[in-house]
């Protein structure tokens, strides 16, 4: 999200218009006559705006190609830019209040242009408010090839006079035609976040939303298909996310007529922003697309976007790196020669980065102290990191370090020495969290003395890695040394300092990774993942649990940033194997995390070839098509199997989970089969793992093969390769 605060549109004629919208046989946004508008195509999707005689901008189609000349004849269109005015009958997209206490917006046509905006064209409606200084341009950025749109606003007081005072200002609204839709979304909890939901959307308004800076319970992503298009591989599929971090919201209204509005952007719960004469307001980016390929289209569709479109670019095509994180095995109780001996046998087992956790900074030895004084525990470490950190890169390891800014604990320097720096109210319970409060980081005192600390800590010790923790939510988000129009934009602030000191530190320290954590898998989020290279999904390593977990984080988010750990963890009493658990952690970002200083040779030895293996992979699974065959949801298995782009090779991870479901049915017990996705149907492929067996693509992917595990919670990992016959 950028706050503008300049922002210079000239006003053109309406005749204007088509001279404006440059066209070439390769446009992705024409301009239309009849009706006088714009069409933009993607490979699968129309989305049509109209222009009214009356100057109103409308949203006529969004949509299959092919369906386009029926609703062409049949308009039933919702304004692009639904207001607070007039009749309320739809969900605002903007409300705000004028100087004299006008509370109605009323806008008409102002000009349009296509412009190139980070190399993609993307059309520019600028509409303005009939009588009042308020000017809203509304862009749609268009990625032809993943069928996604991005959406967003910037509003602007054009007076010079007064305020206008925004009490809601939404990315985008998008309106599909009428029909019988499902919603799929994510809910969750601590320990269990990204599970899959389906719901009917009957009349009314459903609310996916965050009010405390955590997704925990809600990620924002969705995707909705009509009610009778339900199978994985095909049919229609509108899904999307906000690329925001902050508190958000994504509403589904559903009108009596079968028309569904979707609107996302920042949720203005409790939060307003007060333009000032001459300033302007830009959104976050609301990301919408469309498919004819169903669930799989659609989560494929926005992993490749993010991959190759929103992820960092320095890392964005890299190999992420094997990681030990020693959080489980020491936690708190670090020091230098603990450390050294987990690196030594890291090393030994083929770890490429070794991660230091919580515990490493001055008086630091439990949750209940020290975060906000960001300098080394010489009590831990009397020669401070670098000696330590400088043998972990003898051994040819990078090295990686935890940190959480955001937060102080009252028990700390930092705290001592600056109360106010804290969210609060005066006469208000500062609520802790983990023992700890929220720093306001919408101060620039706070954004100043957190990037002068961790550029220290990052130009003092060569660190590679940090990990961005964020371990509370928020509670009483009070300000009280702002000026009073000010108060309720603190959220606001925060995020956009938030992303201002990642983005300094990334641009002061080119080759730091950064993994986004936030008591696993709080924030995650296409905001976060523009800055951070990949994220720790769950504090909950179980592996039956991460089954579940990650097939859920997939359907939103690559496979190259989802972090996944082998450890001791075993929720469910159910002594899964070591074996297993490698299996698991191998579909995503690979990451070791017991105390590896405790196990046995026979152990050791099985780590190094699995990671060995991994390392095999890796390619196929961080940069590969997913194909998510088998659903946990569904079955008493699972099963995911990442292609390259040019069909030649592939790797399936098999898992059992219990034998048999409660209340199994004989035809449910029966030994499965497993068909594969994405081949090319006349090449023949190689199965090592199968005594070398060999068979068609078409044959795998129609007939398929026979369950290949047997066992409860155990599992396989078959790799093909594209082979003469
Ligand atoms: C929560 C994280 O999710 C854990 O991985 C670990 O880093 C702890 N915080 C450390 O306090």
């Amino acid at each position: 999200m950028k706050i503008m605060i300049l922002y210079i549109a000239a006003v053109f004629s309406f005749a204007s218009l088509q001279a404006n919208a440059k066209q070439s046989a390769d446009s992705v946004i024409i301009s239309t006559e009849s009706p006088g508008g714009w069409m933009i195509r993607t490979n699968a999707s129309v989305y049509q705006i109209i222009l009214t005689k009356e100057g109103r901008v409308q949203q006529a189609y969004f949509g299959p190609k092919a369906q386009l000349a029926f609703h062409q004849k049949k308009i039933n269109a919702a304004d692009e830019i639904p207001v607070r005015g007039a009749f309320p009958t739809k969900t605002p997209l903007l409300e705000v209040v004028f100087a004299d206490n006008v509370r109605d917006a009323e806008l008409t046509f102002v000009n349009a242009e296509v412009l190139q905006i980070e190399g993609r064209q993307t059309l520019k409606i600028t509409q303005k408010d009939k009588y009042y200084p308020l000017e809203i341009a509304s862009f749609i950025r268009v990625l032809p090839e993943f069928d996604i749109l991005e959406k967003w606003v910037a509003v602007k007081n054009t007076g010079k006079k007064n305020n206008i005072k925004i009490e809601n200002l939404q990315s985008a609204s998008i309106s599909l035609p009428p029909d019988r839709y499902d919603l799929t979304h994510m809910a969750g909890a601590w320990g269990h976040e990204f599970q899959l939901r389906n719901t009917t959307l009957t009349e009314g308004v459903k609310t996916l939303q965050a009010r405390d800076f955590k997704s925990f319970d809600n990620p924002n992503w969705f995707m909705v298909r009509p009610a009778d298009e339900t199978a994985d591989v095909s049919g229609a599929a509108w899904f999307g996310t906000l690329q925001y971090s902050g508190n958000w919201r994504i509403d589904f209204d559903k009108a009596f007529n079968g028309r569904l509005q979707i609107t996302g952007g920042i949720n203005f719960w409790d939060t307003d922003w007060t333009l000032k004469p001459g300033t302007a307001f830009e959104t976050p980016r609301f990301i919408v697309g469309y498919t004819r390929s169903g669930s799989e289209g659609a989560a494929q569709n926005l992993t490749a976007y993010i991959r190759k479109m929103v992820l960092p670019a320095p890392w964005r095509d890299k190999p992420k790196p094997v990681l030990y994180n020693s959080w489980y095995a020491t936690t708190f109780n670090v020091n230098e020669e603990q450390q050294l001996a987990l690196a030594e046998i890291a090393k030994e087992i083929g770890v490429e980065l070794f991660v230091i956790d919580d515990g490493w900074f001055k008086g630091r030895n439990d949750d209940h102290a020290a975060l906000g004084d960001w300098t080394v525990d010489r009590k831990k470490f009397p020669n401070g990191l670098q000696p330590m950190i400088k043998k972990i890169n003898d051994m040819g390891m990078d090295f990686g370090i935890w940190v959480e800014p955001e937060m102080v604990n009252p028990n700390s320097d930092l705290y001592r020495a600056h109360p106010d720096w804290v969210f609060h109210f005066p006469n208000r319970t500062r609520h802790e969290g983990r023992h700890q409060l929220m720093l306001n980081l919408g101060r620039e005192d706070v954004y100043r003395y957190l990037l002068k600390s961790l550029s220290t800590l990052l130009s003092e010790n060569n660190i590679k890695f940090i990990k961005w923790d964020h371990n509370r939510t928020l509670s009483e988000p009070g300000w009280p040394d702002a000026p009073v129009n000010e108060q309720r934009e603190v959220r606001i602030r925060y995020i956009a300092n938030l992303y201002r000191l990642i983005d300094t530190l990334r641009t002061r320290f080119p080759d730091v990774q950064f993994e986004d954590c936030s008591s696993g898998g709080g924030r995650i989020d296409l905001g976060m993942l523009s800055r951070m290279d990949q994220a720790w999904t769950s504090d909950n390593t179980d592996p039956v649990d991460r089954l579940f977990i990650q097939y859920g984080y997939l359907s939103a988010f690559p496979a190259n940033t989802m972090v996944s750990w082998v450890t001791h963890e075993d929720w469910h009493a159910l002594k899964p194997g070591l074996d297993y658990k490698f299996d698991v952690a191998m579909s995503g970002v690979l990451g070791i995390g017991y105390d590896i200083t405790k196990w046995t040779e026979e152990e050791k030895k099985l780590a190094k070839t699995k990671i060995a293996k991994y390392k095999d992979i890796r390619n196929l699974v961080q940069f590969g098509t997913l194909h998510r065959l088998i659903s946990p949801f569904e079955n008493n298995r699972s099963a995911l199997q990442y292609i390259a782009g040019d069909q030649s090779s592939a790797v399936i991870f098999c898992y059992n989970m219990a034998e048999y479901l409660n209340g199994s049915t004989t035809q449910s017990q029966k030994a499965g089969i497993l068909k594969l996705r994405g081949l090319d149907p006349g090449a023949f492929y190689n199965i090592p793992e199968l005594n070398n067996v060999v068979y068609r693509g078409d044959f795998l992917m129609n007939v398929g093969i026979a369950w290949p595990v047997k066992g409860a919670y155990k599992s396989m990992i078959l790799q093909i390769q594209k082979t003469k016959q």
